[in-house]
């Protein structure tokens, strides 16, 4: 009998087309998934045939999600096609529920959390910045934990940043450190986890006309986001349905880790 140290991986390597089409028969929890950039994404892997578990937190946003995810496939799908959980995306019950509700759970994409601690430094309290923490990065390592116990090989997981990491605005210290803090966690995973055959991977996002984007100041018409969107150097804010697609693309090519892709018009180069 051998005693010889294997040097083998446990997992095995899977290979599989790249194309999103793959992705048909796929199970993907979008946490985040009841508006913006997760709704869209939720539609798109519909209509190529992928299950999706919804996460957000008001139910009533969930329900209208479902019924708008749901008519992107065929009208003849499972009732499991399409299935939702109602709660905090950072929360362990929430996610465990979502997992369980799943069943078999291959991708997962964080699009959950907004804005927390906005503020000039010396006017934010202790409380503040343990909020933007918790909102964002302790959100992430939580479901960092889940996946990594629960995905298969193969398995996916995608968070989301934003330029402004790269390209900080005053009063933003709180949540820019903590989205750079994301994208860190996400390289320092794709390493540790490799092995298990997981990639994780993030998408920085520019500016993305979601309901998000439109409540921020002076942004509440299509006018005004026309507007500010020109000085893009592609001439506009992006659409849901593109910052979408690029979540896709980390799911389905399987020879992607570790990476930050940045999706914003051309923003950062100017
Ligand atoms: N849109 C942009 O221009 C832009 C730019 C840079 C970065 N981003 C980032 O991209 C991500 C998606 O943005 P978006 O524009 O699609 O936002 P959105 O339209 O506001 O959608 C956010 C979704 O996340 C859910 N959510 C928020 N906090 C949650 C929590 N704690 N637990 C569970 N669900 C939660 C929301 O539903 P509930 O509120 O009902 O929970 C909603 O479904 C965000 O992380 C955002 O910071 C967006």
């Amino acid at each position: 009998m051998s005693t010889a140290t294997p040097t083998t991986p446990v997992s095995p390597i899977p290979v599989r087309s790249p194309l999103t089409s793959a992705l048909s028969g796929a199970t993907a929890v979008l946490i985040g998934g009841s508006s913006g950039i997760g709704l869209a994404a939720g539609v798109l892997l519909r209509s190529i045939g992928a299950r999706v578990v919804l996460v957000g937190r008001d139910p009533d946003r969930l329900e209208a999600a479902v019924s708008r995810v749901r008519s992107a496939g065929p009208a003849e799908a499972p009732e499991d096609a399409v299935l939702a959980v109602a709660g905090d995306g950072g929360d362990e019950r929430t996610l465990a529920a979502a997992f369980d509700t799943a069943g078999q759970v291959d991708h997962v994409l964080v699009t959950a959390g907004g804005l927390t601690g906005v503020g000039p430094l010396t006017e934010l309290s202790a409380d503040d910045i343990r909020a933007a923490v918790d909102s964002r990065l302790g959100a992430a390592f939580t479901t960092a934990r889940m996946a990594a116990s629960r995905l298969p090989a193969g398995g996916s997981l995608t968070f989301s940043s934003g330029i402004l990491v790269v390209r900080p605005a005053p009063g933003m210290t709180a949540p820019l450190s903590v989205a750079g803090a994301v994208e860190t966690l996400t390289r320092a995973l794709a390493v540790e986890l490799a092995p298990a055959r997981l990639r994780v991977n993030a998408v920085r996002f520019g500016r993305i006309d979601t309901p998000l984007l439109r409540s921020l100041p002076g942004l509440d018409s299509d006018d005004a986001v026309a507007a500010a969107g020109s000085a893009v150097p592609l001439g506009r804010f992006g659409t849901a349905e593109e910052a979408a697609a690029s979540a896709l693309f980390l799911m389905a090519n399987t020879y992607v880790t570790g990476q930050i892709i940045t999706v914003d018009g051309g923003e950062t180069l100017t």
